[in-house]
Parts: C-alpha cells; structure tokens; sequence
C-alpha cells in the first residue's frame, strides 16, 4: 500500500522526536521513501545525522539553507510528497499551521503544500486541553488535517493523561489509510461552495451572505474520505480545504463554467448559494450620479440554475450522485420534495433557515435528506458533522 510512496515528514521539537526515529525506520521497511525536515527546535531532540542516517536521505532543516533551495525549493519538496506527516505536532506547530504562519522551512512547507497532511500531535496534557489548542485542533480539521493520536498516559513530564503521541504502529495504519485505503479513493467530486456575486458595474455588486463553511466542510469530509475534490467557490469569507483543487469563481455563470470544466465527476454536491439572478444592463464603467438625483433602474436576467443542468445531463455525462441544498423557511419537507423533482437531483439537504432557528451564519445545522426513499430528519448538529455524515453516505453509494 506506501511501497514507493514519498513521504515528506517534518519532525517537531518535542520530547516523542525519539519516536520519529522508529516511524522512519518502519516507513522504509514497509518501501515508503521519507524525506524528513527537522524543525531548530527538533534539533534538540534528535540529531541530524541520525535522522539522515536511518532515512538514507538528505535531511531539510532550515528555510535559509541555500544549497537546499539550488536543489530542490521549499515548494518543490512539498509537492514531491505524497503525504506529508508530522510527528511530533507540537502545540506550536498546530498553531503555526492553524493561523497559517509560513517563517521557517517546516511552517513554509506546510503551508505549500498541495498534499494531504496528517498530524501526529504530541504535548503536556495542559497544553493539549488549552482552549487555543482545541481551537486550533477544530481548524486543521476543518482545514482538511488528518490527525493521528494523541493517547492517554504517563507522559515525560511525569503528569498523566492525554498528549502522548500516538505509537508508530498506530501512526503507520494512518499513514496507510491517508493514502490510499479511503473508500472515497479514486473518485472524482465537484462541490460548489460560498456565494456569488454579480457586478453592477466594475465595482458594485449583488451578492448574498452565504460563508462557504458548509461546502468547505463538505469537502474537507470528502477528502478525508479519499476523494479527489474540484472545490469550485464564489468569494466565501472561509479559506478553502486543504487537499482540493480551487477553482475561484465570482459570478454565477463563471460557476456553470468551471463546473462543466471540471466534469466528469462521479458525484457533484451544490453548496453554493448561488444568485438566482444577474444584472442584465451591468455598467462597463463606474455609475455616476447625474445630479438628478434619479437612481438607476436595475434589469435582471435569471442565471443558469448549475445543479438543475448536471442533474438533467445525458447518462452517460451525469454524475452518478447529484446532491442539493434547499435553503427553505416554511414547509421545509414539501418544498424541497418539490424541489428535488424540479432540478433532477439524486438527493436534496434541506434545511429551515428561518429566524430563531440560528442556522443562517450559526455553526450549527439540521438537515433533512430528501431522496427518492423519501425524507429523513437528521439530528441537529455542528456543520463539520453534517459533512462528515453526508460523506459517509455519499461513500455508501459511489464507494
Ligand atoms: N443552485 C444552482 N444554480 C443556481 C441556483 C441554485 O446550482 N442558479 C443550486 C444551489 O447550489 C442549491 C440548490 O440549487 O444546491 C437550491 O437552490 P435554491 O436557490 O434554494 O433554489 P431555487 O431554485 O432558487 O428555489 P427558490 O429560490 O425558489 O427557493
């Protein structure tokens, strides 16, 4: 299964380095070839010449080494990998990769990549149930982060209790599974997410409050699960997943575009809130007040309904599964019943996004799933549970 995977791993300065010894040494039995980065503070921990040793490799230790960068720059190295993994994930490096820091080799690495990352975080107990570190945790997850660990124990600092790293057996099964044994493996989804927004003139719009929390979440389930995601966004107020391809879009019809771009898929998921309508007589040039104090008068055209079109595609042009959202503040069943029959698709989430039922920007979600079974009301939950809840079902189908 890693037999000739290249995996990039980056050492973190923490007491379980010793173990990332071993974990090279079993990557390398198992075929994989590891490139490891050490962190200046791993440095304190393991020795260069012993990690180069076991890895039989060159060991990247410093974003300034120049000889380094004339071989192989910090992008390059990231890209090269097909997983990267760190271990130890110190609570200093999950907040580096939380807010995105990017000052030496390792942060610049992971913030380059365009692989899947899995962490193996290891830390005191305190420092593990820091409010910062559960925040951060929720990021990275969020972000697409695959995390392995940490355990319950006697820990180094002579404390007990959760932030050892996870042992190397454990580690390897989630290197395994990280690459390649996902049940979404080798399966191509679209996901449209965030809003669009529609030009008035060169520096006005329409556009609508959507976040993009929901697609981006729905993604990052994707991707967990294996799949390959075409993450086609309007201007979310949310970064995309780690591990997808971006496709920014701004206006509804950039969106159909970049959608029939990116097919085949074999499941399409709309996220996206898109603008039912455009500005038909849009300006070329910026609006003027003609001092007579007359406002302008909008035309609106109705835009391409995307999920309406894939779902009617041809067979052997449709993906097997296309999934909708209906956003609906009243009848909410019967609405989306209806919807679902208009627009073709395979299932509708529906869900009531009337005032006091705080979904509407909350972090939050209830869903009903509408299929061809019928209607099933899920428990209300976080939107990252509803993604990952609906990418379990998304695999039980296309799998
Ligand atoms: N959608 C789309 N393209 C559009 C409009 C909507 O792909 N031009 C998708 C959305 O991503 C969502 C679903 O269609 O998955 C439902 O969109 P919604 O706006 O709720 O449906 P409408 O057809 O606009 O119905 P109404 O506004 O009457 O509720």
């Amino acid at each position: 299964m890693i037999s000739s995977k290249r995996i990039l791993l980056v050492i973190g300065g923490g007491i379980a380095a010793y173990k990332s010894l071993d974990l090279i040494r079993r990557l390398r039995d198992r075929g994989a070839e590891v490139t490891p980065v050490l962190t200046q503070a791993s440095e304190h921990f393991v020795t260069p010449l012993s990690v180069s040793a076991l890895a039989s490799q060159k060991v990247y230790r410093d974003l300034f080494d120049l000889t380094a960068e004339a071989e192989m720059g910090h992008i390059e190295l990231s890209r090269a990998a097909d997983l990267v993994v760190v271990a130890p994930a110190t609570a200093d490096l999950m907040a580096k990769m939380a807010g995105g820091h990017a000052n030496d080799l390792a942060s610049t690495l992971l913030m380059a990549t365009d692989k899947r990352v899995l962490i193996a975080p290891s830390m005191n107990v305190r420092m593990w149930e820091h409010p910062a570190t559960r925040r951060n945790l929720a990021r990275l997850k969020s972000d697409g982060i695959l995390t392995v660990g940490p355990d319950e124990g006697p820990m180094a600092c002579g404390e007990f209790g959760f932030g050892r790293m996870a042992e190397v057996p454990q580690i390897i099964a989630a290197v395994e599974s990280a690459l390649g044994a996902g049940p979404l493996q080798g399966r191509h989804v679209v996901v449209t997410s965030g809003p669009t927004q529609e030009p008035i003139d060169p520096v006005r719009y329409i556009a609508n409050r959507s976040s993009g929390a929901q697609g981006t979440a729905i993604a990052a389930a994707l991707v967990q699960l294996g799949a390959r995601v075409t993450f086609v966004t309007g201007p979310a107020s949310v970064p995309p997943p780690a591990g997808v391809r971006v496709v920014a879009v701004e206006t509804a019809r950039q969106m159909r575009d970049a959608v029939f771009d990116a097919l085949p898929a074999d499941v399409a998921v709309f996220a996206a809130a898109v603008a039912d309508w455009r500005v038909a007589n849009a300006a070329d040039r910026k609006m003027k007040k003609d001092g007579s104090g007359r406002a302008p008068a909008l035309e609106f055209a109705e835009n391409p309904d995307i999920l309406a079109e894939v779902a009617h595609l041809a067979p052997d042009q449709r993906p097997r599964l296309v999934v909708g959202f209906a956003a609906e503040t009243d009848d909410v069943v019967a609405h989306a019943t209806a919807k679902r029959a208009r627009k073709g698709c395979d299932w509708i989430l529906a869900n009531d996004v009337s005032e006091g039922t705080g979904i509407m920007g909350g972090s939050e979600n209830e869903v009903t799933l509408i299929s061809a079974e019928g209607a099933e009301l899920w428990p209300r939950m976080a939107k990252d549970e509803v993604a990952r809840h609906l990418a379990q079902r998304i695999a039980g189908v296309v799998a």
